[in-house]
């Protein structure tokens, strides 16, 4: 497995769940998309993987593991697997990238650390790549700082430096929000296309189950930080189970990125199925008890699955 989860838990400092039980893997190659609302610990568990998480966030349970490496355990086996074989897409590139370094010197970086390899041998590497980016590749845009390019053009140079190691596995963060629809939908042709030729596993982040849907092979919907539904693309689009999934689904088609502003406060969700206060098929049982069944990898959470067949 490139990417294996397993039963991770995230906490608040004062014991306050953010973020599972979550199970999940990623083979080589495999195109995996994680669904959540704003706020349901998406870019928490990022942050997990690459062993940064913020202040006042622990890891309470459960493992990660890249390529055979617990990736919470500081170390060269963690250090050497950062940002070479996995590599990441943030969400907001201006937050990522360094204010303080040229195009040129970011473009370097990580090649540096990796590689050993000399700056001018990386750019030289890298043009074609920029180019197919759709990136200017002249001396003089290279020498420019982060704010002095488009937004669309900051989240394709973090692509750029995400594939300078040639990674086997991608993490992608909402990297297309700052984008309009149409930079959208190049970035996510371009990912699709880089992912083909390249063989790369990727795990792909959004709020956007439409977006997902085309992304990425099998699905994984968390509510309120918790594991909803899991299941290849194609069987929870014809036939969710879960019916918070039969809702994102409603509101991907219509509109994506609505769904968001429900979500109880962390300290405030219920002790069983998350989405039983907003669930139109709710039970009493739903408040405090909801077991998972089936596989991680294709299963849900639901006391009162929805019946397979056509939906409005
Ligand atoms: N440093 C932190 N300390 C405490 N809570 C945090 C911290 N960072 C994020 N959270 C909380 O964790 C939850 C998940 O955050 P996040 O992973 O950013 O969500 P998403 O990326 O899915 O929008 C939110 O409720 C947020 O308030
Ligand atoms: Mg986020």
């Amino acid at each position: 497995m490139s990417l294996a989860i397993d039963a991770l838990l995230l906490e608040r400092a004062d014991g306050v769940r953010l973020l599972g039980p979550l199970t999940l893997s990623v083979a080589p190659g495999e195109r995996l998309g994680l669904v959540g609302e704003s706020g349901s610990g998406k870019s928490l568990l990022v942050q997990a993987l690459f062993g940064v998480l913020p202040p006042g966030v622990r890891q309470a349970g459960g493992s990660i593991s890249a390529f055979g490496i617990p990736m919470e355990r500081p170390g060269t086996a963690r250090d050497r697997i950062r940002g070479a074989r996995m590599a990441w897409v943030p969400q907001d590139p201006l937050q990522a990238l360094n204010p303080l370094l040229t195009l040129a010197e970011q473009l370097a970086l990580l090649p540096s650390v990796h590689r050993k390899e000399p700056a001018p041998a990386t750019l030289a590497r890298l043009i074609p790549l920029l180019a197919r980016l759709g990136l200017p590749t002249e001396v003089g845009f290279l020498r420019r700082f982060p704010h002095q390019i488009s937004g669309g053009q900051r989240q394709r140079l973090c692509l750029a430096m995400a594939l300078s190691c040639d990674p086997d596995l991608l993490m992608l963060d909402e990297p297309t929000t700052a984008l309009d629809p149409l930079a959208q939908k190049a970035f996510l042709d371009l990912v699709l296309e880089l992912q083909r030729e390249r063989k790369l596993g990727f795990l792909w982040i959004t709020h956007d189950l439409g977006l997902a849907s085309r992304a990425c092979d099998r699905l994984l919907v968390l509510y309120g930080g918790e594991p909803m539904e899991a299941g290849p693309t194609a069987r929870l689009l014809s036939a969710p189970g879960h019916p918070y999934t039969a809702r994102l689904l409603t509101a991907a088609w219509r509109q994506p990125s609505t769904e968001s502003g429900y979500l109880p406060a962390p300290q405030d969700r219920p002790t069983g199925c998350p989405f039983a206060p907003r669930c139109p098929e709710g039970l009493g049982a739903c408040a405090t008890w909801s077991p998972w069944t089936g596989t991680p990898w294709d299963g849900l959470r639901c006391e009162r699955p929805l019946e397979p067949g056509p939906r409005p």
